[in-house]
């Protein structure tokens, strides 16, 4: 992998402050938004669920959740371990910090810093390639989910899987190659079962 490469996927993992971090939160702004909103519709949000988003990046998906959410009974989570993408995201919603119906939590996906089974509905893109621990990762989703909400979030149609990670994004992070990697990662662990339809 050339430096330029090995840069940017480091950057599309952890976006940092600087020209390279701002350029991969304008590229995410520009080409993900669609991505983001259909996850947003697959969850099947209503106006008192408690929903949470792992790896929000510029924030565009909570934007779209916090539209179809009524706090105080319904309320908004972000979980991102990027300083520079909380620092946006927060600018972003900053309307919503400020009543209570959004809080972001800076810090990476195996420390979710909320009780257990508080949880209806949990999405993320482009994301789970770059956890650190994804097992670890995994149980704590479903330690902070309502046990009648398992797993709901992950009702997704094999259609809309998300696409394995680039070769790139493999080497770098040591991700194994696999057919619905992300299906399997939940599999193996702590979801009993992942309907999906195709
Ligand atoms: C490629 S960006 C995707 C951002 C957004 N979801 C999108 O699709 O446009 C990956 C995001 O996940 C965050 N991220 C990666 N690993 C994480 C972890 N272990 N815990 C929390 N956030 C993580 C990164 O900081 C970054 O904001």
């Amino acid at each position: 992998m050339n430096r330029l490469t090995k840069r940017l996927t480091q950057q599309l993992g952890k976006p940092s402050q600087g020209l390279w971090g701002w350029l991969v939160n304008r590229y995410l702004e520009k080409k993900n938004r669609f991505l983001e909103v259909n996850a947003v519709k697959l969850c099947n949000i209503q106006p008192e669920s408690v929903v949470l988003e792992v790896g929000f990046g510029p924030g565009l998906g909570l934007q779209e959740a916090a539209k179809r959410i009524t706090y105080p009974k319904g309320k908004l989570y972000g979980v991102d371990y990027s300083d520079y993408m909380h620092s946006v995201t927060s600018r972003r919603l900053q309307a919503d910090i400020r009543t209570g119906k959004v809080t972001l939590f800076l810090g990476s996906v195996e420390h979710i810093p909320l009780e257990d089974n508080v949880v209806d509905r949990v999405f993320h893109c482009n994301c789970y390639y770059f956890w650190p621990n994804q097992r670890a990762g995994s149980k704590e989703i479903h330690r902070v989910m309502k046990p009648e909400s398992n797993p709901s979030p992950f009702r997704i149609p094999r259609s809309n899987l998300p696409p394995p990670p680039s070769q790139e994004i493999r080497s770098e992070f040591n991700h194994p190659l696999g057919e619905n990697i992300f299906l399997t990662l939940l599999l193996n662990n702590y979801f009993e079962s992942v309907p999906s339809s195709s």
